[in-house]
């Protein structure tokens, strides 16, 4: 996730913001940039890499705006990287988020004489001001929002003027308020060692900083009224924005995820008859949903290999197929392997990446990004739901239907206020020490997930079997030291998992279910229940998969395990 910082007061601005970036490289993120003004004139140093790479120098100035880019559009590279400079060289740009229509946008600039210095999204901002000015540069920022649409967050610096101006739609802004000094940054992380009073913009602001003050206004330009805040957080909690961990965050983070994927748009160069679909982990069980999803939407015959069975197996491929690699780090060896072996057959390879210009993302003949941002806790939450959300895409694009859920988002949010109850339940089961997960149909890879979960940060054997396998061995299980969490939602093979449950507490097993609203029958075989809203069949996954995460993520701090950095795993598995 990109960061921001702006400052202007009496102190050099390029140390200062190059401190604030670094408070902001826990956000991940592939290049760098600072600009500073002095004598009327704007200096600017941004490179690809760490922010470290920016302490060869420093720019004079005491007012200045800096960046660390998470690539969405265009590669890292030193000329994508944040601010942006309008032809003149007299106003610059940092920017959080997407321009959806910044193709249309560039093409009508580039008609107007405009020369593009990247291929971002974020350039077309600092044109359009730079257009719009006529000595007002708020007006001229509240003009350009106007042409904007997205989620985004942006601060604007001018060569000669004492002021920077930031706007919030979308993605987070801070005003950090100081002494005879202000700053604007996109979380506190940034700029708590400097001042701990702070005003959270809410969307559709604009703020105007000034040595002496801050102003508040409406996109409309109408004064806003403000609270300042006190930030008790020290600097980890802040990064962690007040949550206990990085997964939490994460987990939290899924609605905004579910908003951020639906914005973008998909379209495949490739047409193929089969899909073969390789990956590891959590994204091995985006891909058995996937399956799912693509033949019931778009009738399209999928396989779902493990990458590192697959990439020493002797495939008998045929012409028309497809080979689709999905990775959160776009790293995963294994993957990578499964890649290269299908290339070397003439197959065609598609990715379902995160993050960008990885060397999955580099490989593969055509690359779809998820839209997660970066992921910190190594339990993988809010990519498997961009991969999820991705894979929805691709089955109705597949299928030459239009995917526009409607309030998928909201019954995310929904599912999330189901927290309480589910650290109660966490405390009632964490001394067990094995626990069985079923399901059915798209309901079986999510007890894959959830079982998974549990395994690799409370180190509490699991085991996911499809339902109808339960009497094929693992009934014998099932006893009162084994709780099933048996995901039972409202879906065509109900009434199987159902019986499923009933089996189980013949045996004298406990059972967790996951339920549909309002399903009252399950109440009365079951020891608990986690009550889910009522959604289409498909979308079942996205919802079910959060009580799983929550679950396993309050067992594992009950047991004060390292959440964020389970023992002996790592984020990124380079290796066989
Ligand atoms: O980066 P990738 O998506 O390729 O990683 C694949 C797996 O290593 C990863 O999903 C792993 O299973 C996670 N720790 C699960 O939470």
């Amino acid at each position: 996730m990109c960061g921001i910082i702006g400052y202007l007061g009496h102190k050099e601005a390029y140390p200062l913001l190059l401190a604030g970036l670094q408070q902001l490289e826990y956000r991940g993120y592939d290049s760098a940039g600072i600009c500073t003004s002095s004598d009327n004139t704007l200096h600017v140093h941004k490179l690809q890499g760490r922010v470290q790479n920016l302490t060869a120098m420093s720019l004079p100035g005491t007012r200045g705006i800096g960046h660390t880019r998470w690539s969405t559009h265009g590669r890292p590279s030193d000329r994508n990287a944040h601010p942006f400079a309008d032809g003149k060289n007299q106003f610059s740009v940092v920017h959080n988020g997407i321009i959806e229509n910044y193709l249309e946008l560039k093409e009508e600039l580039r008609k107007e004489g405009v020369q593009f210095s990247s291929d971002t999204d974020s350039e077309v901002i600092v044109h359009l001001i730079a257009q719009n000015y006529q000595g007002d540069l708020r007006q001229a920022v509240l003009d350009t929002i106007k042409r904007l649409q997205g989620a985004y967050a942006f601060c604007v610096l001018k060569n000669d003027r004492e002021e920077i101006i930031g706007v919030r739609n979308g993605s987070p802004l801070v005003v950090g308020i100081g002494v005879q000094e202000n700053f604007l940054a996109s979380d506190v992380s940034a700029v708590i060692e400097h001042t701990r009073n702070v005003i959270y913009l809410n969307d559709f602001e604009c703020a105007r900083i000034t040595r002496e003050g801050v102003d508040i206004r409406t996109f409309q330009g109408e004064p806003c009224p403000f609270n300042v805040k006190e930030v008790n957080w020290n600097l980890e909690q802040a990064q962690k924005q007040g949550y206990k961990h990085f997964m939490l965050k994460e987990i939290y983070e899924q609605p905004q995820v579910v908003e951020d994927s639906l914005r973008q748009s998909l379209s495949l160069k490739t047409k193929f008859s089969r899909l073969i679909i390789v990956a590891c982990g959590t994204a091995f069980y985006a891909g058995l949903v996937g399956k799912y999803l693509i033949e019931t939407v778009a009738k399209i015959p999928v396989t779902v290999e493990i990458a590192s069975e697959f990439r020493y197996k002797e495939p008998l491929f045929s012409a028309q197929e497809l080979v689709l690699a999905i990775s959160q780090s776009g790293e995963t060896a294994d993957t990578l392997a499964a890649v290269r072996l299908a290339k070397q057959q003439g197959i065609g390879t598609l990715g379902l990446i995160n993050v960008v210009d990885s060397t999955i993302a580099r490989e593969v003949d055509q690359v779809i990004y998820t839209r997660a941002g970066p992921e910190i806790g190594v339990a993988s939450t809010k990519a498997f739901t961009a991969q999820l959300l991705t894979l929805y895409q691709l089955a109705f694009y597949l299928a030459g239907k239009d995917f526009k859920p409607l309030h998928l988002a909201d019954q995310l949010r929904a599912v999330l206020s189901l927290n309480d109850q589910i650290k109660d339940l966490a405390q009632k089961y964490f001394h067990y020490q094995n626990f069985l997960y079923i399901g059915r149909n798209s309901q079986y890879p999510l007890a894959l997930e959830g079982a998974l979960k549990l395994k690799e940060i409370s180190y509490i054997h699991a085991e996911a079997y499809p339902a109808g396998e339960l009497k094929h061995g693992p009934l014998a299980l099932v006893s009162e030291e084994t709780p099933t969490v048996a995901l039972c939602l409202q879906d065509s093979v109900y009434q199987k998992t159902f019986s499923n449950i009933q089996e189980i507490k013949a045996r004298g097993g406990k059972v967790i279910a996951i339920a549909t609203e309002e399903d009252e029958k399950i109440r009365s075989i079951s020891d608990d229940v986690i009550y889910l809203p009522k959604v289409e069949e498909l979308f079942l996954p996205l919802l079910a998969v959060i009580p799983l995460q929550l679950f396993a993520y309050h067992i594992a701090d009950i047991k004060e395990c390292d959440v964020d950095k389970p023992r002996n795993l790592a984020k990124s598995v380079t290796v066989e």
